[in-house]
């Protein structure tokens, strides 16, 4: 494999994982990953950023089997699929210097026990000569995707260098973004990964936004070239810092087809509101479907059965992931069955934790529906269509 030319000074080397299936041991890859390590040549050192997984890590190192010398390993973020690599880097290059601020390079110590005298430390704004012109400034950008995460600037190129930041879990062969195909990838990562913090997005988003850059360069998923730059940074704002839109995340359950009556009809009522409805069946959601549905929604609705004495297990579960990736929805609701008794509620409630937003009134049935519970979930759309009708 050879890495692929961006500019005269910067190669792309992209390690595919087609078929890894998740991540973290628990996030669905339906299209699978890459990890993206750059080649950036000065006229007197050579640094790679970031390694690859250590499973893909022989891709990565066919990409350098002709680079005889490399300086400096950039380690913007310490999670193994970008760092797990640098220790065979460095057995293959012993002279080279692992370049990263104070706090990777403890998270590399304990993790990956990289000794100390490997290590070159750079502060936040702080650049390192590659010569001829080409220096790499650092730029601390934390909580993206941990609290070490840092980006790096190319100016001479115009590169960005963003790790997680930007990033999709996306395998392919196409080394640049196209928008068409690339949205739902980033949007799905942005909410699994950069949701939980969105403030800080947003901190990080105003640290990088004067940055000229022709290609914005992430260690997962294709480069972004062209138009993409600016497109992929509107996208961030759009789900990290705009109010949320006129729209409802209705996740539910059902095991007798009770709560799905109430289900359903909540659906045709807020449609016919004019209120946009995303409807998850949770017995068998992908959970990146329901993050991705989570991050613009205004409401959020579960609907769930009585099981033994509270929601059904996959109600929590939606529940806890709601506190998890605390989505910027303002108004919570719940339908649900039962049978004779238990505390539906209370357990999504303990769930949801300390997630802030409204709780609308709740819609209990026992057994199957009725009219006049059906005009109980008409009064809770019109009430969720009121709610998102108010100024932001
Ligand atoms: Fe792609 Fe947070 O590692």
């Amino acid at each position: 494999m050879k890495p692929f030319k961006l500019t005269d000074n910067v190669e792309y080397m992209c390690v595919n994982h087609f078929n890894r299936r998740f991540f973290d041991a628990l996030i669905p890859l339906p299209q699978g990953t890459s990890y993206n390590s750059y080649l950036v040549r000065g006229a007197e050192k050579t640094a790679v950023i970031d390694a690859a997984d250590p499973e893909k890590m022989g891709v990565l190192l066919d990409y350098l089997k002709e680079e005889k010398k490399i300086d400096y390993i950039i380690a913007q973020h310490a999670e193994q699929d970008h760092s797990g690599g640098i220790t065979a880097l460095l057995r293959k290059y012993p002279d080279a210097m692992v370049v990263t601020n104070p706090k990777c390079k403890e998270l590399l110590m304990t993790h990956l026990h990289v000794p100390a005298e490997k290590f070159i430390e750079v502060k936040d704004g702080e650049e390192l000569d590659l010569g001829g012109g080409r220096k790499l400034k650092f730029i601390y950008t934390p909580w993206v995707h941990w609290p070490e995460t840092m980006c790096t600037w190319l100016e001479s190129d115009g590169v960005l260098f963003t790790c997680d930041l930007f990033g999709s879990h996306l395998a392919t062969a196409n080394p640049f973004s196209d928008p068409e195909d690339v949205y739902e990838p980033m949007k799905r990562y942005y909410a699994e990964i950069m949701m939980p913090f969105r403030q800080q997005v947003k901190a990080d988003l105003e640290k990088i936004a004067g940055l000229p850059a022709g290609f914005i360069c992430p260690s997962h998923g294709p480069v972004h070239k062209g138009q993409m730059p600016g497109k992929v940074r509107e996208y961030y704002t759009d789900w990290a810092v705009s109010a949320p839109r006129n729209k409802v995340v209705l996740a539910y359950i059902s095991m007798h087809g009770s709560t799905l009556v109430l289900v359903n009809r909540l659906y045709s009522r807020l449609q016919e509101l004019g209120v946009h409805v995303e409807k998850l069946n949770l017995e068998d959601a992908d959970t990146g479907r329901l993050a991705m549905s989570l991050v613009d929604a205004a409401t959020i609705v579960v609907g769930t059965p009585m099981v033994l004495a509270g929601a059904h297990p996959k109600a929590i579960y939606a529940a806890y992931l709601v506190n998890a990736l605390r989505p910027k929805a303002k108004w919570i609701g719940v339908l649900g069955s039962f049978g004779w008794g238990g505390k539906l509620v209370e357990s999504l409630a303990a769930a949801l934790g300390p997630f802030k937003a409204e709780v609308l009134p709740p819609v209990l049935v026992k057994g199957l529906p009725l009219e006049d519970d059906l005009k109980k979930v008409d009064a809770l759309a019109e009430e969720i269509a009121k709610k998102h009708a108010l100024p932001a």
